[in-house]
């Protein structure tokens, strides 16, 4: 069963110009969110939540990734604090259930559809082999 980890920035604002709500982070309210989702089992069990000082997107906030050893690692940025958790879930959830961690902006949380900062594919393992001569070539620049 793949493990999966959704990393969440502890440090990201609350609002622009407002760092803060109650004393904490915006980041921090998402992640406390989080774990409230994870507690009543709306995380799979395959999923650890993070919590992480920056994922160096810091204008977006709030951000979270989410990566797995065999699949592509997605992050999302321009999420509320106080109302993403759930949509966030859901993609934990279809990351969870997917064969390659590649979710079809369509299939995605509406909060999840815009956002997206990256999307990085899997470590190639040696037992899958190099990267083929195809991939490695460059692609040529159009001619002006
Ligand atoms: S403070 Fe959240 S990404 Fe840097």
């Amino acid at each position: 069963m793949s493990q999966h980890t959704l990393f969440v920035c502890t440090s990201c604002s609350f609002a622009a110009g407002q760092r803060e709500y109650l004393g904490q982070r915006g980041g921090y309210h998402l992640w406390q969110r989080l774990l409230k989702c994870q507690q009543q089992g709306q995380l799979p069990p395959t999923v650890r939540v993070q919590p992480v000082e920056c994922l160096s997107a810091c204008n977006r906030f709030c951000t979270i990734a989410i990566a797995s050893p065999e699949k592509t690692t997605l992050m999302f940025g321009d999420l509320p604090a106080l109302e993403s958790a759930t949509a966030i879930a859901q993609l934990a959830t279809q990351y969870a259930a997917s064969s390659d961690g590649v979710i079809p902006r369509r299939d995605r949380p509406t909060l999840l559809q815009k956002g997206i900062l990256a999307r990085i594919p899997p470590v190639r393992s040696s037992a899958r082999g190099a990267i083929s001569k195809r991939e490695a070539t460059p692609t040529p620049s159009p001619q002006p």
